[in-house]
């Protein structure tokens, strides 16, 4: 094979292969949880999304940081429970200060996850328990 994609040119490709790959889900720790990222390689004011490998099933959750807080949420809007976002780590609402859906624009408060605005109004994010251990965070069951 000489470069170029599976798909070829002949009209037969994914038409979806200019999106970014789905990452390779994160196996769970043998002690329980999943260990996600060093602290730091979420910044503060930003939101990184992962996968996880739920028992063979793939699980998105998205990690907010504000501060030295750190708030997760499963990664499925309440209205049509798609993913909340359409582009890797596109997750807040462009001020920042809120979770926002990218299909309809629901936005829900990042401390709690309630929606305060959108189709899905008065409904709350799933949210998933984190844990820091030696300087990195940890997913814990929802
Ligand atoms: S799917 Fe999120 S607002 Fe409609």
């Amino acid at each position: 094979m000489s470069g170029g994609d599976a798909g070829g040119s002949g009209g037969g490709g994914d038409p979806w292969s200019f999106l970014p790959a789905d990452p390779a889900p994160i196996a769970p720790l043998a002690d329980g949880g999943w260990e996600l990222c060093p602290v730091d390689a979420v910044p503060d004011g930003a939101a990184r999304g992962f996968v996880l490998d739920d028992a063979g099933v793939r699980l998105g959750i998205v990690v907010v940081r504000r501060g030295d807080d750190l708030y997760g949420y499963v990664n499925r809007c309440p209205h049509l429970s798609i993913p909340l976002n359409l582009w890797p780590d596109k997750f807040l609402s462009p001020d920042g200060q809120v979770l926002q859906c990218a299909t309809h624009g629901a936005r829900f408060r990042i401390e709690d996850g309630l929606c305060i605005h959108g189709p899905c109004d008065g409904r709350f994010l799933t949210s998933f328990r984190l844990a820091v251990k030696n300087r990195k965070i940890v997913a814990l069951e929802p």
